[in-house]
């Protein structure tokens, strides 16, 4: 995949955004949107907040991908998203959306009731993603450098399925996605 800028990424998101977000009620566009939101919201960093709005972007940026999960196949998103992300925004942004399918394994392994709060698909997808960790993997990724970021953007990602919910749009973040490009660039 050829690296984009962050106005490609922007155009992206508003044109491709409208499909289901999983099995939930919301867009990807309005989750993306409720991500970001929660995470300005929380006082995090903009490096936090724009990982949060592009964290799954690799769903849109490759329109080959369908529904992998309903047909029990793990897409990998993390990864696809992460490696676009790094090269336009540097670590602080790629990182933590690198960590945050891994971050639900992990959390899933170290909080009794995680699972159970988990959407639908959500709960399907673990499995495909490797299910729940060893105490040996939990203590090396508890070591990743960004491993809180990774955890605080999966809990973002968890809540952010709130059907009908009034949040900023994708203009909001346009400046700062900016900035941050090109400090990183
Ligand atoms: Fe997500």
């Amino acid at each position: 995949m050829s690296e984009w800028t962050v106005n490609e990424l922007f155009e992206r998101m508003a044109s491709h955004g409208n499909g289901a977000y999983g099995l939930s009620d919301v867009t990807q566009l309005d989750h993306a949107l409720q991500s970001a939101d929660l995470a300005r919201q929380r006082g995090m960093s903009e490096a936090m907040v724009i990982a949060a709005l592009f964290h799954d972007c690799g769903h849109l940026l490759d329109i080959e991908d369908v529904d992998l999960a309903s047909q029990g196949i793990d897409d990998r998103h993390e990864q696809s998203s992460a490696d676009a992300l790094l090269p336009i925004f540097g670590e602080s942004v790629s990182e933590p959306v690198r960590l945050h399918v891994a971050a639900k394994r992990y959390l899933c392994s170290v909080e009794r009731d995680y699972f159970d709060r988990l959407s639908d698909d959500s709960k399907l997808s673990l499995e495909l993603q490797g299910g729940t960790l060893s105490s040996d993997e939990i203590a090396a990724f508890e070591k990743h450098p960004h491993f809180r970021d990774g955890v605080e953007l999966r809990r973002i990602d968890d809540e952010a399925k709130v059907a009908g919910l009034d949040v900023p749009g994708l203009d909001a973040y346009l400046d700062t996605a900016s900035r941050l490009a090109r400090k990183a660039g």
